[in-house]
């Protein structure tokens, strides 16, 4: 179980980047922030519930031994604190902006990720459910302002449980996407998980090829404070068994803890 630190943030809760700079690729001022005040505590109310997949997409719950975890080009790439992105500058070649509503113009994900993520989208528009692209693609030299920025404001141990390190951080891939419900409400703050858009996400998002990648009781293993709209991008199979594993993507590869550096 997760420690009893508490963080009370004022601003996003999260060491994603504030909303309004016009591109990804420029630096994150985490101190301009607009969000209103929330905490993210290891006693979240934000539960991880696996949803149930109505179609699993294969039928073993084993991972599979050849994925590529360390191809920075790789779907299946593993990033934590124990596993840098080498090199550490990478950038994918396949960037592309989704045709999905979001909270700044040209955001990017790789192409594929592109793909699921305008599929994810009109799901949950289908259901009633209005999703926005909060944050995609995050640069090494982006991240490096996002990541001082929270270090800045909260001390270097503090913001290691909601920022990765420029070269850490999943963003950096291409591969994971921040998704928030249309209306702002709970936007990248805990409570993100209770809302209907959070909820739906949860359950729908492996649908798609996308898992929540830090779900809460699991910072020890994913070195990460719960993010409910935090998605990584793994392709329906893989993104299916390892919602049938638990979950936690670490201990799905069966690749070891990194609850640090
Ligand atoms: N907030 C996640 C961990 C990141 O900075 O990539
Ligand atoms: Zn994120």
């Amino acid at each position: 179980m997760l420690g009893a630190v508490t963080l009370t943030l004022t601003g996003c809760a999260t060491a994603e980047p504030p909303a309004g700079s016009p591109s990804d690729h420029a630096t994150a001022d985490p101190s301009s922030s607009s969000s209103s005040s929330t905490s993210s505590t290891s006693s979240s109310s934000t539960s991880f519930s696996p949803p149930v997949m109505s179609s699993p997409a294969s039928p073993s719950s084993e991972p599979e031994p050849d994925l590529d975890h360390t191809d920075p080009a790789s779907i299946h790439v593993l990033v934590n604190k124990q596993h840098p992105l080498e090199p550490a500058d990478y950038a994918p070649e396949d960037l592309s902006v989704p045709d999905v509503p979001s909270q700044r113009t040209g955001l990017e994900l790789r192409q594929e990720a592109a793909g699921a993520a305008e599929e994810l989208f009109a799901a949950a528009a289908a259901d009633g459910v209005d999703l926005s692209l909060v944050s995609a693609y995050r640069s090494y030299g982006y991240q490096q302002g996002t990541y001082a920025g929270w270090v800045e404001k909260y001390g270097q141990a503090e913001a290691d449980r909601i920022s990765a390190r420029p070269g850490y951080s999943e963003h950096q891939t291409g591969l994971a996407m921040d998704v928030g419900a249309a209306d702002g409400t709970c936007a990248l703050e805990q409570c993100f998980g209770e809302t209907p858009e959070g909820a739906w996400v949860a359950e729908h998002a492996a649908e798609h090829g996308w898992i929540i990648r830090y779900p809460d009781g699991a910072e020890d293993t994913t070195g990460y404070s719960p993010e409910p709209w935090h998605l990584r991008y793994l392709g329906t199979q893989e993104a299916a068994d390892v919602v049938r594993s638990g979950g936690v993507l670490e201990t799905a590869w069966g690749l070891g803890a990194a609850p640090g550096y």
